[in-house]
């Protein structure tokens, strides 16, 4: 673990990101991104693959993850990463806080734990703008881990991660995103990702779901035909629908939804040779991904989440002032 030590401060001192924050991908140049990967692998390679996943490269700080909506993955992979760092990581979840509760204002909440001299905070929200409010009221970097129908950045350079660790490079891969464009913050920051890399981007689900001037805005392609859609692509990534966001009201049944744009054998079989699926989680299984597709051996599903702990510990060690 010493030597582990010594080669990780080294790396994270040649790696300092532009950033104190991290709301969107647009924060982020194409260098911080490498930079951020280099780490990732550095994770990777040395550290949770060992016996000893726990070191002390955070220790004497502090982190607070701070959720107001439900979180599997992400809330429980910073945890983990807080805490194979070294760092006191709790958790807060906005369901119980003075805030929803007391009527507390969430100014009022962002200097309360700016008090608490907190080293770093995670917040994840449903409304978009609010780590960009909070980044603004306190001392401490925030991560944002989700606003709304905004943003998700980290979980989008989870995907970029995963893609360039899959083909070398992001540069000319053909992607297709489809679903519920409309209400995901996933695909908020996942276009963004994806321009910003280089790769070709195509978009793909209902009319009703696609947000509007989508394509003059983020130069993507719509193709609203899902079977066309997939076809030569390198990857095939699906998006939950988001129930809790009204989603069933933008087509006439689940059924219809999941016989015009599930992933299937036959729509994969149309992609290209070496084609990848991917899905951020939670996966509503026979609707966004059918089941033999999703435990496939072309499915990168789980190793996303694998990665995602890799680029959080990445992230906190790059984010966090020792
Ligand atoms: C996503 C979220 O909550 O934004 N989950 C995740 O972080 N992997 C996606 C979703 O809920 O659809």
């Amino acid at each position: 673990m010493m030597r582990f030590e010594k080669l990780a401060k080294h790396l994270i001192a040649k790696n300092k990101l532009s950033i104190d924050n991290l709301i969107s991908i647009d924060d982020l140049s194409l260098n911080d991104i490498e930079k951020i990967f280099e780490v990732t692998d550095f994770f990777k390679e040395y550290f949770v693959r060992g016996k000893n996943k726990k070191c002390s490269l955070l220790k004497g700080t502090s982190i607070i993850n701070f959720f107001f909506e439900e979180s599997t993955r992400t809330r429980t992979s910073f945890e983990l990463a807080g805490k194979h760092l070294g760092s006191d990581t709790i958790n807060m979840s906005g369901k119980n806080t003075s805030m929803e509760k007391k009527g507390e204002t969430l100014i009022d909440t962002a200097q309360t734990i700016n008090a608490l001299q907190a080293d770093l905070i995670i917040l994840r929200h449903g409304k978009a703008g609010t780590p960009k409010l909070i980044a603004g009221e306190i001392d401490a970097p925030v991560i944002n881990a989700g606003d709304g129908w905004n943003e998700h950045p980290t979980q989008a350079l989870i995907d970029a991660y995963t893609v360039k660790k899959e083909f070398g490079s992001l540069k000319g891969k053909n992607i297709v995103i489809v679903g519920d464009v409309l209400h995901s913050r996933v695909a908020g920051s996942l276009i963004r990702i994806l321009k910003k890399t280089g790769a070709n981007v195509t978009i793909s689900g209902p009319k009703t779901m696609m947000p509007e001037k989508v394509e003059e805005v983020f130069d993507v392609k719509i193709e609203y035909d899902f079977d066309k859609a997939v076809e030569n692509k390198d990857v095939l990534y699906s998006l939950r629908l988001q129930h809790e966001r009204g989603a069933q009201g933008y087509f006439p049944s689940l059924r219809e939804y999941a016989k015009r744009y599930v992933i299937n054998e036959d729509r994969l079989n149309k992609a290209a040779k070496d084609a990848i699926v991917m899905h951020p989680g939670p996966v509503n299984r026979e609707i966004d991904i059918r089941t033999e597709v999703l435990e496939g051996d072309r499915s990168r599903v789980f190793e996303m989440v694998e990665n995602g702990l890799h680029l959080r510990l990445a992230l906190l060690s790059l984010l966090v002032r020792t």
